[in-house]
């Protein structure tokens, strides 16, 4: 007999309070909603996150990735388990939402069905992941990697500026390295996966829609390029003979930008740092940086993409006399979403009378790597202006809720069925 799912309905100002204080965990000598991975806040909030789940009535563990687990047990332990989840990081001068809303609307379902007196037949396990943002190790969603068994002893020797590695990092977090890339949960222990999230973009808020039923996560090139020129008097040097390491990154900045401007389907691209030395007025640069990224569902035009603004960087600064070295930091192919568990979100939407289209997913999630273990599908809820990784990153609390009620709505229909297929038909 299966639940009314009018009863799921979320109770919003439960969330609101949620929001609120977690929001209290912030970096205050930073802009907006400040809490990286491994910093002070951060490590404040995932015991706020643990006690929470533990109120929600869940039994609660860090596993050795620093990954926060709340487990509410179904009727037959046997079966494979439904997951949900996201992440509570954020970007420096971030917003309040970003990953967020996945883990409280995921608790606030489990607090919802405990409440309605409804045991699901399996485990729902609600997952924390650690770390989802990108780092200056380059390696972002550490925990959802871990957890898919596709974090590996290079991630965890990647530095960052300081010549600090990933593995001391999460060893000075009180974790344990060797057990993080050691932690894949089974193939088939899975049952399904879905994660709520903002949309980030404006394509919701501006048709008026209220769910976002996601197609696919685009995968991510990042690149870091150093050039090498010559350091010269910039008063003396003339400008033909010059071998200025900040022209050719600024001239690189251009051909990243171009090469997205210029993507026939999906393409996003963004350098997000340069830097240059020696950084004195009256001397010729000699060494410069940038980093950057490229972004597409399709994945044919990544791997070209990430081709072309190779060579092309490579050549502008060689015609300077400028030298490069190309350091990819991380290369993640575009997800396809589960057809099958997209289509349980949508059945939802529509069962509870809500509007919903299909959407592309530009932003990374710990979806696309749990995809590697389990059926997976996203449910997004609108932006305000489309804004995120800023402090004005906002979703109206209705729009939330309405996101939430069917989370909870799906888990119930998803717990119900007993196979769910792999894979988008066609
Ligand atoms: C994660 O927020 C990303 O950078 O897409
Ligand atoms: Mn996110
Ligand atoms: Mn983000």
């Amino acid at each position: 007999m299966s639940l009314d799912h009018d009863a799921l309905e979320p109770e919003l100002e439960r969330i609101a309070t949620d929001l609120d204080d977690l929001a209290r965990f912030r970096d205050s000598a930073q802009p907006g909603w400040t809490r990286t991975v491994f910093s002070d806040a951060y490590r404040g909030s995932r015991q706020w996150t643990a006690e929470l789940m533990r109120s929600a009535g869940m039994d609660v563990h860090s596993d050795p990735a620093g990954n926060i687990i709340g487990r509410c047990p179904g009727r037959n332990r046997e079966l494979p388990v439904l997951m949900a989840g996201s992440h509570t990081d954020t970007v420096h001068g971030g917003g309040r939402f970003d990953g967020i809303v996945g883990v409280l609307s995921a608790i606030e379902a489990v607090r919802r069905l405990r409440e309605g007196g409804h045991q699901l037949e399996r485990d729902l396990v609600i997952v924390d992941f650690l770390g989802e943002e990108a780092n200056e190790f380059g390696i972002s969603c550490i925990g959802s990697r871990s957890i898919a068994g596709l974090l590996t002893v290079e991630h965890l020797g990647r530095a960052d500026s300081s010549g600090t590695s990933l593995g001391s990092a999460l060893e000075s977090f009180g974790l344990d390295p060797e057990r993080a890339i050691d932690n894949a949960w089974h193939q088939g222990s899975v049952h399904a996966y879905v994660e709520l999230h903002i949309e980030q973009g404006p394509v919701l808020e501006r048709s008026g829609t209220s769910i976002g039923v996601v197609t696919a996560i685009a995968g991510i090139e990042r690149l870091m390029v150093s050039f090498r020129g010559r350091a010269d008097h910039a008063g003396t040097m003339p400008m033909e003979l010059r071998q200025d390491a900040l022209v050719a990154a600024a001239r690189a900045v251009l051909t990243v930008e171009r090469e997205a401007c210029g993507a026939p389907v999906h393409g996003v691209s963004t350098t997000g740092r340069i830097e240059s030395r020696p950084g004195a007025f009256n001397i010729v640069p000699d060494e410069a940086q940038i980093w950057a990224e490229m972004r597409s569902v399709d994945r044919e035009w990544l791997q070209g993409a990430r081709r072309r603004v190779a060579e092309t960087i490579a050549a502008e600064a060689e015609a300077q006399g400028v030298v490069t070295a190309i350091d990819w930091l991380s290369d993640q192919d575009p997800v396809a979403v589960d057809a099958d568990v997209a289509d349980h979100i949508a059945a939802s939407a529509d069962g509870l009378g809500l509007s919903w289209e299909a959407v592309p997913s530009g932003a990374g999630h710990d979806a696309a790597h749990i995809a590697h273990l389990a059926p997976m599908g996203m449910i997004f809820v609108p932006s305000v202006n489309g804004r995120s990784h800023v402090p004005e990153e906002l979703t109206h609390l209705e729009d939330l809720g309405r996101g939430a009620h069917v989370l909870a709505s799906v888990l119930e229909r998803l717990d119900r069925t007993p196979t769910i297929s792999r894979g988008v038909p066609g």
